[in-house]
């Protein structure tokens, strides 16, 4: 039974998985309405919450402490205070366990999660606020084939959605007026279209939708319908790309916009043509949360793949290929 702490950036969560099953995946996240997220804020936020987390994931999986063997926590990218608070929780309860830890890798997390709707040796397409890559298992290692090289898909989303005075998350906001504009048989606004190679980037992008919607000629619902089907396009041409560079029939799904439906629609008809096939986990393990983290914490610990309490830290710029995956 092994015990999953993920706490990256705004989201802390504790999932509890045994033989590959995941019997709770309890979270919480701290939100603002206005400005971006501040990590000190958001550390606040994750301490106040962990004890009552804690408990949550116990009661519903109906577990006792004692019964955990291993805990897993994500060791990175992300925000350093962030990650400390689930570092120390992680330390405090395998020292009161006395129970080792297991070091996970937050991307590579959503990928494996991906094992439980089927899928064998998937491209992941990870869209997220603080990540946008393509990922895949390749020579020995989990390789980024192609990422953004500026701002993030759900950071343009939301930057913009704040900007139109949206809210936050913008993503879901945008994602409701596209629909609309869609069914009313919107006007396609022509919006920079930036692929380098296999990466993308996104800022041009917004500084274009926001000089447009000063400029008072364009309706938001068009604006957000247009900005939805061009950053999808991009990301759905460089993932198709990753699946026929690297022979591969699987696209899986990871990050909170992966939540999207349109952009689970584009992604099932690029599959549909190519004859590969579409993996969608349930929203729940798509966006930040715990179980992820226990569910390759115990793949990880049942190949040995775990430390003492004193080598334990936190990685917040580790990069996915930088990780060593012995245990595949
Ligand atoms: P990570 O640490 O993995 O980068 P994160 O902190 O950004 O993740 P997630 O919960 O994975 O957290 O993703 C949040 C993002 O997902 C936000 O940018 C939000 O606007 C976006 N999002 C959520 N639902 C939708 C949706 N239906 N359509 C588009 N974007 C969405
Ligand atoms: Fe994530």
């Amino acid at each position: 039974m092994i015990l999953g702490i993920e706490s990256t950036a705004h989201t802390f969560g504790i999932g509890l998985a045994d033989k590959g099953k995941i019997l709770a995946n309890v979270k919480d996240s701290y939100t603002t309405e206005k400005g971006g997220i501040i990590p000190l804020e958001a550390t606040k936020h994750h301490l106040q919450i962990k004890e009552k987390i804690y408990q949550e994931a116990l009661e519903k999986a109906n577990v006792k402490e004692k019964e955990i063997t291993g805990i897993a926590f994500s060791q990175g990218p992300g925000l350093s205070p962030c990650l400390l608070i689930g570092l120390r929780f992680a330390k405090e309860l395998a020292e009161k366990l006395k129970i080792p830890v297991i070091p996970v890798n937050h991307c590579i997390a959503h990928l494996e999660i991906g094992r439980l709707t089927g899928c064998k040796n998937p491209v992941l397409l990870y869209a997220s606020g603080a990540n946008t890559q393509i990922i895949s298992y390749s020579s020995g290692k989990y390789r980024i084939f192609g990422e953004t090289l500026d701002i993030r898909l759900g950071n343009l989303l939301d930057t913009f959605a704040r900007y139109a005075g949206l809210g936050f998350p913008g993503g879901p906001r945008i994602a409701k007026l596209a629909e609309k504009a869609r069914k009313e048989k919107a006007e396609y606004v022509e919006l920079p279209y930036s692929v380098k190679g296999m990466d993308v980037a996104f800022s041009g992008l917004l500084t274009n939708l926001k000089q447009k919607l000063e400029s008072g000629k364009y309706k938001l619902e068009d604006l957000s319908y247009s900005l939805q089907e061009t950053s999808f396009a991009m990301l759905i041409e460089t993932s198709e790309r990753a699946l026929a560079h690297l022979n591969k029939s699987e696209l899986l799904l990871g990050g909170g916009v992966a939540c999207n439906s349109r952009l689970q629609e584009m992604c099932k008809i690029m599959c549909q043509e190519r004859e590969a096939k579409l993996f969608v986990p349930e929203p729940g393990f798509l966006v930040d949360n715990g179980a992820m983290i226990a569910f390759l914490g115990e793949i990880m610990f049942t190949k040995g793949i775990k430390i003492s309490i004193k080598e334990a830290d936190i990685k917040p710029r580790q990069r996915t290929d930088d990780v060593d995956v012995s245990w595949k």
